[in-house]
């Protein structure tokens, strides 16, 4: 079968769908990290790819007194650092035309007029009405402050034909269940939900989308994805990157903060979800509410039982030394903050009763690996049970989200000759092989949805509340234990503790 490209022309129509129209996009927080590494990259590989409107406006928003002309320079920069596709001159100098840049204070009133009267000068320019693009790539303390500001300057909402405005939230969105809330509460003052696009990166990779037509598309899979044929499921987002510079952010989050309560728990639901009715948004969003609501509560005691934290040691990473968490930069000496989580929750509903969901994060672990692990129930084996093969191996499925992307599922075959004897053999997909096209960030998807108004990726306020919910209980039950947090060495799979986690059930985890 020839590889699928992006010029293949049966994909014409659906693209066409997806052009946005002219608009214009206003980052705040557009001298920060976020900005530089993904989201400037991001736009100029839509340029690249022909997704963007012409002409192209961008207004970045920050406190740093940049001129217009050295922002440019500065964008300059960031995509010759962090673009995928090396920076083309002449592409850049029509992109910079677009860019334009606006120095103020997020709490500063005065600022949002000078916006406004930015964007209506833009808009007179091009003859366009009002539709813009907020994206907060700010701390998340200025979220509501921005917002309301938004609100205040009368940028949150446009009667004009044709015009429509929305916002992009990044994560973490609240703390807790109070302060994601509380956040809600605040940004509905302001906008309505159908303007709210928070973003989680998880959703933009083509692996986790995968999930949806691996499940749904496939006439095979669906039928077994129940508890009569599938035995336990395991999550993993492994990293072998330690915190970082990212020390005093990540000393207040944790993992399971940082991972669990977001891409974790959306990768769960993807794999738990019923087929939604369509694949509109609120379609497929309300399926996967459902699983994070069927999700069994955890006691306090269950928090005990079913969940592990723990903290990096010093190590070794690809042969260097490196050091243990509390030798990071801007981490208190007696942070008790966790590197590692493992848990496991229940799902209770008719597909699900009875099947683990074992979930596992951390960072400086021996390698970076996102999976997820669905082990087949073992085959009754009476009839090889005279053979040389006393034990057969359960049927494991794995969808590799990165890296080394693709699918592969174990299974029994005969090794060849005249006696039974059955060997574990894998069947492999790799996207690298299958197809041409190397994929586009999860940013330049997200961002693409956003421009055309589709927030099926995009975590919806529900959601967000229910991933909360069961978070903050088990931050509840931690806050209860008191003892040392346990210690894994970087470099490792994690303390010994998840070991014993999946073992009281029997089970071992899948190393990736
Ligand atoms: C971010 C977390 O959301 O995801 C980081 O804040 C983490 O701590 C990152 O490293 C992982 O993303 P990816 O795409 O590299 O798996």
């Amino acid at each position: 079968m020839p590889p699928v490209t992006e010029t293949n022309p049966l994909r014409k129509g659906l693209a066409d769908s997806r052009r946005p129209q002219p608009f214009t996009m206003v980052i705040f927080g557009a001298a920060g990290d976020l900005a530089h590494r993904k989201l400037f990259p991001a736009l100029y590989n839509l340029l690249v790819d022909h997704w963007l409107p012409q002409p192209f406006q961008v207004v970045g928003v920050a406190r740093a007194a940049f001129t217009e002309q050295a922002f440019r320079q500065e964008v300059r920069d960031a995509l010759t650092s962090f673009s995928r596709r090396p920076l083309d001159s002449a592409l850049f100098d029509t992109f910079s035309q677009g860019i334009h840049y606006l120095p103020t204070d997020f709490s500063d009133p005065g600022g949002y007029q000078a916006l406004k009267t930015l964007l209506e000068t833009i808009n007179q320019e091009h003859e366009l009405p009002p539709r813009y693009l907020f994206y907060l790539a700010t701390p998340p303390a200025m979220y509501p402050v921005i917002a309301a500001n938004l609100g205040k300057a009368g940028l949150n909402e446009t009667r004009q034909a044709g015009g429509w405005i929305r916002i992009i939230i990044e994560k973490p969105f609240g703390h807790d269940l109070e302060s994601a809330t509380g956040l809600n509460r605040d940004l509905h003052g302001v906008f309505d939900e159908s303007q709210i696009y928070r973003i989680d990166h998880y959703l933009g990779k083509e692996t986790v989308q995968n999930i949806l037509v691996f499940r749904f598309a496939n006439g095979i899979f669906e039928p077994l994805w129940n508890r009569q044929y599938i035995d336990h499921v395991q999550i993993t987002v492994a990293e072998s990157l330690g915190v970082g510079g990212r020390g005093s952010y990540y000393d207040q989050a944790g993992a399971l903060r940082d991972i669990i309560q977001n891409h974790m728990l959306q990768l769960l639901s993807l794999i738990g979800m019923e087929p939604p009715v369509s694949f509109e948004a609120d379609a497929v969003r309300d399926e996967k509410v459902k699983v994070l609501r069927a999700i069994r509560p955890l006691t306090t005691r269950d928090v005990a039982n079913f969940s592990v934290r723990a903290q990096y040691d010093a190590g070794f990473i690809d042969g260097a030394a490196v050091p243990g968490f509390l030798d990071e930069p801007d981490i208190s000496s007696d942070s008790r903050t966790e590197t590692f989580v493992a848990m496991r929750l229940l799902i209770d509903n008719w597909r699900w009763a009875g099947v683990p969901f074992y979930l596992r994060t951390g960072k400086r672990l021996a390698r970076r690996a996102t999976e997820i692990a669905i082990q087949f129930k073992t085959a009754p084996h009476r009839f090889f049970s005279q053979t040389a093969t006393p034990e057969l191996e359960p049927n494991l499925l794995i969808l590799k989200i990165q890296p080394d992307e693709g699918i592969s599922l174990r299974f029994g075959a005969k090794v060849p000759g005249p006696e039974i004897r059955i060997r574990t053999v894998n069947m492999e997909f790799l996207y690298g092989t299958s197809f041409a096209d190397a994929p586009p960030e999860a940013y330049e998807r997200l961002l693409l949805d956003a421009m055309v108004g589709d927030s099926t990726l995009f975590t919806r306020r529900d959601e967000v509340e229910a991933a909360w919910t069961l978070v903050t209980s088990i931050l509840q039950g931690w806050s209860r234990a008191r003892g040392p947090i346990p210690a894994y060495e970087s470099g490792s799979w994690g303390p010994k503790e998840a070991e014993a986690l999946v073992l009281q059930d029997g089970f071992q985890w899948h190393r990736p």
